[in-house]
């Protein structure tokens, strides 16, 4: 076998789940062996005739890497030395704290125990390469779920009295995505919406009062979060069906409870905060990890794309026009797919607006005026959904692919520029 590749058996912690070999030079899959155990090959990949689909998989793998849009990465390579991050999955075994699956190399005995994230140390060495900071030594260590995390924001694992949490910033001249996340936060728990919690956190060693979000893993060493994107890839969508119904159709066949509901209540939240970037890595499902049983949606996370982040002042107002996602590329049209308002409490609702300033306190970056525009703005969504809500009583809607969002991508912003 050529000296550049890697062999490996890729594992769900304790699980031999298929043989695969890893281009060391460009951290693709180069080729996939003997499968094990197919039940437990990643949701969405093919297994056909004991084979996996290796585009697939690579199409899998990759989506464990930091993504190239993520904010200043290119400085971080720079820094490491390294080409792309596709390179870095591997030097953590691809361990993640979202998941349980991870690659063991073939020539040693490791087991998901002694290895994992969710029970043992986390390296910051990564973490603090990512934001901007000396490791204080030579010798990087990479193990850290840093290397496998998702998303364009600047972000870190932090390990607080043995609790793991993800720190991340927010962009732009704004850096309103942190104090979004935890109204989004507030609203989802006025409503009763199951949902991740936010915390504000401002760095002490930086003067530059710059805010952070907090939030600690929703996913134990038992379940895993599998994103909506994964199990839209359990079947072929036809033309003919919106991609709403067939992530509805591709969750009963796999028998996930409560979806319906859920997808609701993350719809009704996304028209409240005028959530930009939902996209189909941005909600999902939980599995036990062992069992493969699906327990349920996930919580709600990752709302702070929204709120008109990065809208001038001068241009946010309730009824400005903004795209939407997953299902349609407009928040009127996404909003005509909720059925059921009944559960909404809008007097649980009253004055959150107020609630937002609170949380915006004496930021650097969100001034008096654009605080009170946001305040006002989310006032007047809070009023619009309330009219949607009691017109739904009187209308009937037929869902069609007529307004379906074309391309479910991430947003990445103008990132290498904006720093
Ligand atoms: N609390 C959490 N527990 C476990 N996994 C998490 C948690 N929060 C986020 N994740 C995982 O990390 C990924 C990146 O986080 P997040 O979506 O918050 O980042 P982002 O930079 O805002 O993403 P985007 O590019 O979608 O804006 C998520 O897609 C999810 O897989
Ligand atoms: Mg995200």
């Amino acid at each position: 076998m050529s000296d550049t590749i890697d062999r490996y058996i890729l594992m769900h912690k304790d699980r031999a789940v298929a043989e695969l070999n890893l281009d060391s030079i460009t951290g693709v899959i180069a080729s996939v062996g003997r499968v094990y155990e197919p039940l437990h090959v990643p949701v969405g990949i093919p297994v056909k005739k004991g084979r996996i689909d290796r585009a697939a998989l690579n199409a899998w793998w990759k989506d464990r890497a930091i993504p190239a849009s993520r904010m200043g990465i290119r400085d971080v390579l720079q820094k490491l030395c390294l080409s792309d991050t596709q390179l870095l999955p591997e030097k953590c075994l691809g361990l993640s704290l979202s998941d349980q699956y991870w690659i063991c190399p073939a020539d040693q005995k490791l087991s998901w125990r002694e290895v994992n994230f969710f029970e043992n140390t986390i390296s910051q060495d990564m973490g603090n390469i990512l934001f901007g900071k000396g490791t204080g030594s030579d010798q990087i260590s990479f193990m850290s779920p840093d290397n496998t995390s998702d998303g364009w924001l600047k972000k870190k694992w932090v390990v607080r009295d043995g609790k793991r949490y993800l720190v991340k910033s927010g962009s732009g001249a704004f850096c309103q995505e942190p104090y979004n996340e935890v109204l989004a936060g507030r609203i989802c728990g006025r409503l009763n919406i199951p949902h991740v919690p936010y915390d504000l956190w401002k760095d002490p060693e930086s003067a530059d009062g710059c805010p952070y979000s907090v939030c600690e893993d929703f996913i134990t060493p038992d379940t895993e979060l599998i994103s909506a994107w994964r199990i839209v890839q359990t079947a072929k969508k036809p033309n003919h069906i919106s991609w709403y119904r067939h992530y509805m159709e591709c969750c009963g066949r796999l028998g996930i409870p409560g979806i319906k509901e859920a997808v609701d209540r993350m719809l009704v939240l996304d028209y409240l905060i005028m959530n930009e970037d939902r996209h189909l890595n941005n909600f999902g499902v939980i599995r036990n990890a062992d069992t493969l049983e699906y327990q349920g949606a996930a919580p709600v996370y990752d709302s702070g794309t929204s709120l008109w982040f990065d809208t001038p002042t001068g241009l946010v107002r309730a009824g400005r026009k903004t795209g939407s996602k997953p299902f349609k590329s407009s928040h009127e049209e996404q909003i005509k797919l909720v059925t059921d308002f009944e559960w909404i409490s809008f007097s649980a609702l009253a004055g959150i607006w107020e609630e937002f300033r609170e949380i915006v306190g004496d930021s650097l970056y969100i001034d008096r005026e654009r605080c009170d525009v946001l305040c006002d703005a989310l006032r007047d969504r809070c009023g619009m959904l309330e009219d949607i809500a009691v017109s739904a009583k009187k209308t009937v809607f037929v869902d069609s692919t007529e307004f379906d969002l074309k391309e479910n991508i991430a947003y990445s912003g103008n990132t290498e520029d904006e720093e």
